[in-house]
C-alpha cells in the first residue's frame, strides 16, 4: 500500500476522553506501517511527555524560542521501551516541561510558523494531539473537508455534543473562508452579495434563532432564493463531501456505546448541523486498566510486554461498512465532487435513516472484533483507518497540508468547480 503523506489531527471537543491515550497509541500503530510523528499540541499540560518514559532532548520550546527546526525537535523511543525495534519509525514532538505562556496559547504568528513547519516534516503520518476545547488552536489543526478523527466515550455525554460542535464549526469555518468577502467566490455570483449569505449563515449558527436551524434549512432556502446557482451547488457539495470519522473510547458494549454516545452524537448532527455528512466509525478501544496503568508507568499500553495481538480481521469487514454508508443515504453511493447532487427534498435522508446505519455499523463491527483486547482494537482501528485511507479521497480522512485560512480561499473555489 502506497500512502504519501497524512495528517491526522485527534479531537474531542472536550477533556478527558482518551485523546491522548489514544494518539499515542493511534501513532504506534500507524508507525508500523509508516514513517509517523506525533506532535503534542495540548501545549500547556505536558501530556504526552509525561506517558513516555524516554528522555526528551528538544521539544517546541526549542522549536519556538531556540530557532531548531521542528524535525530536530522529534524525539524517538528509548530503547530500554522498544528493546526490539519495531518502532523505530515512531517519533513525538513533545510540549515543552512547563507551561510557558506564549507557548500554551498560540498568537496567530506562533501557529503559523508551527503550521509551516508541520507541512515540511518528512513523515508519512502525522498525528496532532489535540487539546480540549474549540478556540483557533484546536480549529486551525484540522482538516476543512472532515472531521480528523474525533473520539468520544459512552461514560462522558456531554463530550459527545462536543465532538458534534467540532464538526459544525470546522464546517462554518469553510463556508465562511468560502463566502467572505474578496473571495473568488463572489466573481461568479451574478451579482449576489456577501451579505445575503453571510446573513443566511449568522442565522444558521446562531442556535438560538430557530428559523434556519441547520445546514440542511440553509441549502434549502438557497435554493429557493437561488434556484440552480452555482453558489447552491457549492455550498451542497461542502456539505454533501463532508466526512466525520469518529472512534469510542472505552468501549463497554453496542447498546451502551449506542444509546449513550452514537445516538445522541448523530442526533446533534441531524438537528444541529446535517443529515448529510458522511460518518464513519473506525472502531473502538475497550475499557482497560491496562491502559490506566499505562499510563502511571510512562510506558504506552501498546508497549508494554504482552502477547501479540491477534490479527484483526478486518479485511471482510471493511468493503461491507463502506457498502452500509454507501447504500443507506441516497445519493451517497454516486456522490462525488464532480457530481454535486441536484436537490431534491424528498430525497433528502431522514435522522432516523442516519441513525439506523450508524447501529448496523456498530453490530457488524461488533461480530469481527467482540472480546478484542485494546491491542486487537488498536489494530483494528489502524487498518480501518489505513483502508479509508488508501481507498477513499484524500480529502476524506485527515489532509496532506494544512492550509491556513489564506491559502484556502483559493483551494476550496478551485476544488469546488
Ligand atoms: N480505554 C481506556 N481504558 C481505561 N482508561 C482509559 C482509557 N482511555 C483513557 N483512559 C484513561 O483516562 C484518562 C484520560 O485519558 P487521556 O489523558 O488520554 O484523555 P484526554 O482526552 O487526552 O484528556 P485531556 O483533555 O486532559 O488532554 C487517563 O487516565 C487514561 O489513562
Ligand atoms: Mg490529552
Amino acid at each position: 500500500m502506497s500512502i504519501a503523506r497524512r495528517i491526522i489531527p485527534i479531537s474531542s471537543g472536550k477533556g478527558g476522553v482518551g485523546k491522548t491515550t489514544l494518539a499515542l497509541n493511534y501513532a504506534l500503530s500507524l508507525s508500523r506501517h509508516g514513517r509517523t510523528v506525533l506532535i503534542d499540541l495540548d501545549t500547556g499540560t505536558s501530556s504526552v511527555r509525561n506517558c513516555i518514559d524516554t528522555p526528551i532532548e528538544r521539544d517546541l520550546y526549542h522549536f519556538f524560542r531556540k530557532g531548531a527546526r521542528l524535525a530536530d525537535c522529534v524525539t524517538s523511543l528509548d530503547a530500554k521501551l522498544d528493546p526490539a525495534g519495531h518502532y523505530r519509525s515512531f517519533g513525538f514532538v513533545a510540549s515543552p516541561k512547563h507551561l510557558i505562556e506564549d507557548i500554551a496559547n498560540f498568537t496567530p504568528a506562533r501557529r503559523g510558523e508551527l503550521i509551516d513547519a508541520i507541512n515540511e516534516l518528512a513523515a508519512n503520518f502525522i498525528v496532532l494531539d489535540l487539546k480540549a476545547g474549540l478556540d483557533a488552536n484546536v480549529i486551525e489543526f484540522l482538516p476543512y473537508s472532515n472531521s480528523g478523527l474525533l473520539v468520544f466515550t459512552p461514560h462522558l455525554p456531554a463530550a459527545t455534543m462536543a465532538a458534534a460542535d467540532i464538526v459544525k464549526a470546522i464546517l462554518f469555518r469553510k463556508l465562511r473562508t468560502l463566502f467572505a468577502a474578496g473571495s473568488p467566490v463572489y466573481a461568479e455570483l451574478a451579482g449576489l452579495k456577501p451579505d445575503f449569505v453571510n446573513g443566511l449563515l449568522d442565522r444558521v449558527e446562531d442556535v438560538y434563532d430557530s428559523n434556519v436551524h441547520n445546514l440542511d434549512a440553509f441549502v434549502t432556502d438557497l435554493q429557493h432564493a437561488l434556484g440552480d446557482h452555482p453558489v447552491f451547488k457549492l455550498v451542497s457539495s461542502a456539505i454533501e463531501t463532508f466526512v466525520v470519522n469518529y472512534v469510542l473510547n472505552r468501549f463497554d458494549g453496542v447498546r451502551t456505546s449506542y444509546d449513550s454516545a452514537v445516538k445522541p452524537f448523530v442526533e446533534s448532527l441531524a438537528e444541529n448541523v446535517s443529515t448529510h455528512l458522511t460518518l464513519l466509525n473506525l472502531g473502538w478501544v475497550v475499557e482497560s486498566s491496562k491502559i490506566n496503568d499505562a499510563a502511571v508507568k510512562r510506558v504506552p499500553a501498546l508497549l508494554a510486554p504482552e502477547p501479540r495481538p491477534r490479527v484483526a480481521r478486518v479485511d471482510a469487514a471493511h468493503a461491507q461498512l463502506e457498502r452500509l454508508a454507501a447504500e443507506h443515504l441516497p445519493g451517497k453511493a454516486a456522490r462525488g465532487a464532480e457530481k454535486a447532487r441536484a436537490p431534491a427534498a424528498a430525497a433528502r435522508p431522514r435522522a432516523s435513516q442516519y441513525l439506523d446505519v450508524q447501529l448496523d455499523t456498530l453490530r457488524r463491527m461488533y461480530d469481527d472484533m467482540k472480546g478484542a483486547n485494546y491491542r486487537e482494537n488498536f489494530a483494528y482501528l489502524t487498518a480501518r483507518s489505513l483502508h479509508v485511507m488508501a481507498s477513499r479521497r484524500t480529502s476524506d480522512f485527515g489532509d496532506t497540508r494544512l492550509f491556513k485560512t489564506s491559502e484556502l480561499q483559493q483551494a476550496l473555489h478551485d476544488r469546488g468547480r
